[in-house]
């Protein structure tokens, strides 16, 4: 087993791998078949270095234009779609480099001056990243607004709280539905935190310990629109921060978007028949013809599962790595990429969907006042009424629940005498609040349910969305 032929067919991997070793490394080497996305960031990041390294001195102003109009050559091939892309030159960095030096010929060797692919790639992602953040900004407020239109339509519907997916008290569509603009925005606000962090610039890093050429990093951070250069050229190589702070961001508005397609696939069951989903959200059945599904719901909430693996890959492949670059970052670039997508893709549909969405108002109301949903309230008002302990009025409350349980009704059936036999200070005022209007209108607390405290919390929204 140890002459040249046997290697070719090694026992082990010959039969699953046909090509040789070289096919195989470049295989596992090359990123092109995936940062090719990178393309206009890296151009664009080129541009700046080039016309930096002219302002300084480092290369002649005729070659910076040459790299300059080749470049902006290289960026409409690539548009058109007529670039060659090759694995054998590994990635976009070097695939542009090598196809601006068959354009515009020697100046093109010039451009790598002071300049690592390590700091390249860096600067590439971080702007691409950037990119998507702003995206996914954009789509969240694309989403709270639709949120926003289902709360003011539904200030005051009344519609079942549940705690334990069981009845508890209650509430109104607007205040469920501004459940999620708060949850939401707190999203938004984790992507806008976090691209003010990631906004400083790698560029000039160079390999790892910086240049000996009298570059000017504030020059390029200034026209990639970064507020300033990375401070420290290992971390900035090194780092991937941003990333991981882009994909624990879209794990936590997965898990959002999650939670509200959930309520929807819920909500729109036969059993529930609270909201209706447009027929262009919802799919039918191939062979049960009543069916309605809620497939984009569905997808939405299954997405969390591969945003949350992008993120648990990313950071495990962090995790043992020792300064400065690896290659083991090559591997950032995919993950990343599948979870924008995913994530952006989201939050377009969600944002259809509760534009369109139904509510059956008859079906909430009517589902709101089952299950002995005022029985707190009857119970608070022992207290404020009857000068009873909150504890006592408890008890009380549970044995009128059991009596109605027994009598097959609801609270507001039994009659006034059913309810002295359990407690003589009970008065025919009582039922004025076991109605659920009431009962939401009485949640008058900040944050609380009435349709007052939602209009509010309306108002305030829109204004610091305007
Ligand atoms: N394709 C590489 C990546 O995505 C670019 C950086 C490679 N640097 C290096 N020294 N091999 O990480």
């Amino acid at each position: 087993m140890t002459d040249s032929k046997d290697k070719a067919s090694n026992a082990m991997w010959g039969g699953r791998f046909a090509a040789g070793p070289d096919a195989i490394m470049e295989a596992i080497n090359a990123s092109i078949g995936f940062d090719k996305r990178l393309y206009a960031q890296d151009i664009r990041g080129s541009r700046a270095h080039a016309a930096m390294l002219a302002a300084q001195g480092i290369i002649r102003d005729s070659d910076a234009e040459a790299i300059r109009e080749g470049l902006l050559t290289v960026l409409s091939e690539i548009e058109a779609g007529n670039f060659p892309f090759r694995t054998a030159l590994e990635d976009i960095h070097m695939n542009v480099e090598a196809r601006l030096k068959e354009i515009i010929g020697e100046p093109a060797g010039r451009l790598h001056t002071a300049r690592s692919r390590n700091d390249q790639v860096a600067t590439d992602f971080r702007l691409w990243v950037r990119d998507q953040c702003d995206a996914a900004i954009a789509g969240l407020d694309a989403l709270i607004r639709a949120m926003l239109g289902q709360a003011e339509a539904g200030a005051e519907w009344v519609m079942p709280g549940f705690t334990h997916l069981q009845t508890a008290q209650p509430v109104t569509w607007g205040h469920h539905m501004m459940a999620y603009v708060e949850m939401f925005a707190r999203d938004k606000s984790r992507f806008e935190d976090a691209r003010k962090r990631m906004n400083e610039c790698p560029l000039g890093a160079a390999a790892l310990a910086g240049t000996g050429f009298a570059i000017d990093r504030f020059a390029t951070a200034a026209a990639l629109d970064f507020d300033r250069p990375m401070a420290n050229s290992l971390d900035a190589v090194s780092d991937r921060d941003f990333a991981l702070e882009f994909l624990s961001s879209s794990s936590i508005c997965a898990v959002h978007l999650s939670r509200l397609a959930e309520e929807l696939v819920i909500w729109s069951s036969a059993q529930f028949r609270f909201v209706a989903m447009s027929d262009k959200w919802s799919t039918g059945s191939s062979i049960m013809p009543q069916k309605r599904n809620p497939d984009a719901a569905e997808l939405i909430r299954a997405k969390i599962g591969r945003i949350l693996g992008a993120t648990v890959a990313l950071f495990t492949v962090m995790k043992g790595l020792p300064l400065a670059y690896s290659k083991d970052m090559q591997e950032d670039k995919e993950q990343v990429f599948d979870a924008a997508d995913n994530l952006m893709l989201a939050l377009a549909a969600m944002a259809g969907m509760i534009g369109d969405l139904t509510v059956n108002t008859d079906k909430l109301e009517a589902a709101a006042s089952g299950g002995f949903s005022t029985a707190t309230d009857l119970a608070d008002w022992l207290v404020r009424e009857a000068g009873l302990p909150f504890r006592d009025a408890h008890h009380v409350t549970g044995t009128l629940v059991a009596m109605a349980e027994a009598k097959g009704c609801d609270l507001p059936d039994l009659s006034l005498t059913d309810m002295q036999s359990v407690n003589p200070a009970i008065t025919e005022a009582i039922f004025g609040v076991l109605g659920v209007h009431n009962s939401v209108a009485s949640r008058q607390s900040y944050g609380g349910t009435a349709p007052d405290q939602v209009r509010a919390q309306i108002a305030r929204w829109k204004e610091r969305l305007a």
